[in-house]
């Protein structure tokens, strides 16, 4: 990995906090500075598309500017609705002759060992591995609930009106797990939807029957309010919006 591996920034270039718009094998793509730690990744929003370039990061996520979907720097997993797939990350490695990104990683926990964060100490390069495999061990630990099963669920559930599904229709905005419980934040596309009690219904049924889960919990908001553009392009395509 390390031949393929590109010249990017120099080092004086990426002060603390700073960002810098890149390609990677044709992938838009931003390095970023935290601390002392650089980033890679693939900068498209996994929701819709978005250009992550302007997110602000924080706690190690970024959080895209369209509807509000963070990421995981270190692993690209998607940490809150509407995005329910993970961006690209990449290797990065700090020389002393500047910054140097990798090829596309998987965007898993198990590709986090391979993402190559580095330290700068005065001018010369250390690799944080063990960094890296703290961050799978992370992983790992809180792999205990499927994020991606709960979203597969929620994808059964269909609106009557629209004949889609509540995900692609951007209706759920936090899913947040415990050992047993599952709670979700969701909207509906109009305060008066007839629909919605037996959306919410829907959901917790299908959530409940995942297997550990005992207990599913659906809290309804209209904080933001709901509107088309939260939409994945499958949906739009259904509807025939463009
Ligand atoms: S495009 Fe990024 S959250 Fe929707």
């Amino acid at each position: 990995m390390t031949a393929m591996m590109e010249l990017m920034a120099a080092i004086d270039e990426l002060p603390v906090g700073a960002r810098k718009s890149i390609f990677v094998d044709d992938v838009p793509a931003l390095l970023i500075r935290v601390a002392d730690e650089y980033f890679a990744i693939e900068d498209v929003c996994s929701h819709d598309g978005q250009p992550l370039t302007d997110g602000p990061v924080q706690a190690g996520q970024i959080t895209c500017p369209r509807h509000g979907a963070r990421f995981d720097l270190r692993t690209g997993k998607p940490m809150c609705m509407p995005a329910t797939s993970p961006i690209s990350v990449f290797a990065v490695e700090c020389r002393a002759d500047g910054i140097y990104v990798g090829p596309k990683e998987s965007a898993s926990a198990s590709s986090a060992a391979a993402v190559a964060s580095t330290v700068v100490t005065s001018g010369t390069t250390q690799t944080a591995s063990s960094n890296a495999s703290a961050v799978a061990r992370e992983a790992q630990a809180n792999g205990d609930v499927d994020d991606g099963a709960i979203i597969d669920a929620l994808r059964q559930v269909i609106d009557p009106e629209l004949m889609i599904n509540i995900v692609d229709l951007g209706l759920v905005y936090a899913v947040n797990h415990g050992e047993k419980k599952i709670q979700i934040d969701m909207t509906l596309t109009s305060p008066a939807c007839p629909a919605g009690p037996q959306i919410v219904q829907q959901a917790k049924m299908v959530l409940e029957k995942l297997p550990g889960i005992e207990e599913a919990q659906i809290k309804l908001t209209m904080s933001p309010p709901w509107t088309p553009d939260r939409m994945t392009d499958e949906a739009r395509d259904q509807l025939g919006i463009f």
